[in-house]
């Protein structure tokens, strides 16, 4: 029996009041917070990167066996802060994991973490005394007063896979599916996204349906045998406008179970908004964090995973005895209530405030006195990028 063992999320500890947001830009607020689903939005500072808050999220699950039994590290992300050096390579020398581990970062819009999970899965199966570690990791920026701003975020998830986990056990089957489209992309050239915001709604929606009906042909499955599905949540609204089809004709208890499972697994999106990677993880943790009374060992829960380009995978997992006891609820409670909500004027500081290096790729700065996390970004010496840890 192998899947995740351990998980945990990160986010930045500022955030901007979406109905705030709203009546700034002349919007209903009712759009952002009923229309599209979303309250508040994670903004970072220059002081955290894709890197820091991987080494945020996966820093308080490690202990001393973990760190001498992780061969192989895992980061998806689509915001990665170098071309050719992995995300993942600085996240070994950050947590301070044995030498002889490997580590690779994987691209494929929201889905890197999906192929790195199951990566590591497919990992520990061959080596069931190893461990393997899988962070999603990115900052979601499509730009100030676009469509999709609303629609941003920043943060990671990391988790540690292992044979016997103590959460859920990954099942083996799954189905992914590919096609090549131009829905929301980011060529090398741009700092911000671009996305065709209706036609990659119509795609997360269709890939799901496909994708539902070839799984459940392949596996004699059907919704009876699940208890939650979870969604990669660019918005909170999004997952659903893809459930809702495949429910039309169920029976209500089993329709009610799922839409209510459903509400559970977006309270944290609806905080922190889009974190492209670690979506789907974050979604699986509101789930067993706010839905454990009614979850218990052996429920099965289904995960969709959907990256923009487009790469989508259904697969599923059985949540193992125990599974409530290795929770962090209670941290991530903690991590959500001392945000500082920031002030219109202090958003558009933040997200414009840039790296401004020299001739001699120099550039440092303080941590930014908002930000109170372990690991930061010092900014640059020499053109390469410094951490510091408090
Ligand atoms: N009260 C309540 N709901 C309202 C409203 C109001 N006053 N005004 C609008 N709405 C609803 C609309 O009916 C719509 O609901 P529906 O989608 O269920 O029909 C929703 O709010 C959004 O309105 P819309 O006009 O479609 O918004 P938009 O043109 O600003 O675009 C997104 C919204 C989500 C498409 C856009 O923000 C975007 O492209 N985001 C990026 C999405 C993404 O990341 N995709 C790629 C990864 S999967």
């Amino acid at each position: 029996m192998v899947g995740i063992d351990k998980i945990n999320f990160y986010t930045p500890n500022t955030y901007i009041d979406l109905e705030e947001l709203a009546k700034h830009r002349g919007v209903d607020p009712a759009k952002f917070t009923i229309g599209i689903g979303q309250s508040k939005m994670s903004v970072p500072p220059i002081s955290q990167d894709t890197v820091s808050m991987a080494a945020n999220a996966a820093y308080p699950l490690l202990t001393e066996n973990d760190l001498n039994n992780i061969d192989l590290i895992v980061v998806g992300t689509e915001t990665g802060v170098d071309e050719s050096k992995s995300v993942a390579s600085f996240i070994h020398d950050l947590l301070d994991i044995h030498p002889f581990a490997k580590s690779v970062d994987l691209k494929q819009a929201c889905f890197g973490a999906t192929a790195g999970l199951m990566m590591a899965v497919d990992f520990v199966r061959l080596h069931p005394d190893k461990k393997a570690l899988v962070i999603g990791s990115d900052i979601s920026r499509y730009g100030l007063n676009s469509s999709g701003e609303v629609t941003q975020g920043a943060g990671s998830v990391a988790m540690i896979v292992s044979s016997n986990p103590k959460i859920i056990e990954i099942e083996e089957t799954s189905v992914s599916m590919t096609k090549s489209i131009f829905d929301f992309w980011r060529p090398n050239y741009s700092k911000t996204a671009i996305v065709d915001g209706k036609f990659s709604n119509e795609a997360y929606i269709s890939f799901f349906s496909e994708l539902w009906v070839e799984y459940s042909k392949r596996t004699n499955l059907s919704l009876e045998d699940f208890s939650a599905f979870c969604f990669h949540l660019p918005y909170t609204k999004m997952g659903k406008k893809a459930l809702l089809p495949i429910l039309e004709k169920e029976a209500p208890k089993n329709k009610d179970l799922l839409l209510e499972n459903y509400q559970y697994s977006t309270n944290y999106s609806r905080d922190i908004g889009n974190i492209y990677t670690g979506s789907l993880y974050l979604s699986f943790m509101s789930l067993i964090e706010h839905a454990s009374s009614s979850l218990t060992a052996t429920d099965r829960i289904g995960f969709f995973s959907y990256g923009s380009g487009a790469v989508a995978e259904i697969f599923t997992g059985k949540l193992v005895d125990g599974f409530k006891d290795s929770l962090l609820s209670a941290e991530h409670e903690k991590l959500l209530t001392n945000r500082i909500d920031l002030s219109i004027e202090d958003y558009t500081t933040m997200f414009t405030k840039e790296l401004s290096i020299d001739s001699d790729g120099n550039h440092l700065f303080n941590q930014d006195k908002t930000d109170n996390s372990i690991f930061f970004f010092k900014g640059t010496e020499n053109h390469q990028r410094l951490y510091g840890k408090n």
